[in-house]
């Protein structure tokens, strides 16, 4: 990838940031002319960075933030169109969220009690995501929340159980929307993500996949206006901002 590579700005890390960079294949780089795109060891956490005097403040996952947790303290989140769409009985079912991006997704479910299994293709969102969780397990408010999110590095589709009882009961799948010209409309997170993983124009695999593994139901998040993925789903729960496709496993 040459749109970005990794700067460290931390006094301390310097050897961490080696060992980073040779991990994901980039550069280390300490002075302009920067890539498109930086991620950023700070002494604090991992960060993505567009470098330049006008450019949008960092993409960093934090699990601890007010917007974050907002939905959590605030109104009751099994009304959350996520939380209807999964389907959250007396047993809370173990949900593989197969295009795990930056976790906010997973972190709803887990905090509503699923044990959720996360799984990420792109190496540099992994480790953002990964940062972002190192930071917030063991923290009195959301560390429960936490330990029940288990993250692997991996293109979902080459994920098999080990065994059938270990289906997951829901898989869970939220790929890139299809590109929208105006970009102002489209949040700098979805901006930051587009940059660095693509447009995911395999998502219609993922659908097939999903189906074949899930042993519930397949749920995925779609732009409200967007066609489904493959054919019509069994139902659709409609959300402020997007809908939920349901595929029941019969
Ligand atoms: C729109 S983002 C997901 C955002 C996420 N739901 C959240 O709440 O932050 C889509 C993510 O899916 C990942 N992805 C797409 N196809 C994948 C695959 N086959 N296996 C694993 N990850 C995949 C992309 O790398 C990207 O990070």
């Amino acid at each position: 990838m040459n749109n970005i590579a990794l700067f460290c700005e931390a006094e301390t890390r310097h050897v961490e940031a080696k060992k980073l960079a040779l991990k994901l294949n980039l550069a280390l780089v300490n002075n302009p002319p920067f890539p498109p795109y930086l991620l950023v060891l700070t002494e604090q956490r991992l960060e993505l960075r567009q470098p330049g005097r006008h450019g949008p403040g960092p993409v960093f996952v934090d699990f601890l933030s007010d917007t974050m947790n907002y939905r959590l303290r605030h109104g009751d989140p099994k009304n959350e169109a996520i939380a209807r769409a999964i389907g959250l009985k007396k047993t809370k079912p173990a949900v593989l969220d197969g295009t795990a991006g930056l976790g906010k997704d997973a972190f709803i479910l887990a905090s509503l009690g699923c044990r959720i299994l996360l799984l990420e293709r792109s190496p540099v969102i992994a480790t953002l995501l990964a940062d972002g969780l190192s930071r917030a397990a063991g923290h009195s408010q959301v560390g429960h929340i936490i330990a029940a999110m288990t993250l692997i590095q991996m293109d979902c589709m080459d994920f098999s159980p080990l065994s059938p009882d270990q289906r997951p009961d829901v898989v869970y799948l939220d790929p890139m929307y299809p590109h929208r010209h105006k970009s102002s409309l489209v949040k700098k997170e979805m901006r930051f993500l587009r940059a660095i993983v693509g447009n995911d124009s395999d998502s219609d695999d993922l659908l097939d996949w999903a189906l074949s593994l899930a042993s519930r139901k397949v749920v995925v998040k779609r732009p409200k206006l967007a066609d489904h993925l493959g054919p019509s789903p069994s139902l659709i729960v409609k959300g402020k901002k997007n809908r939920f496709d349901v595929y029941l496993i019969n």
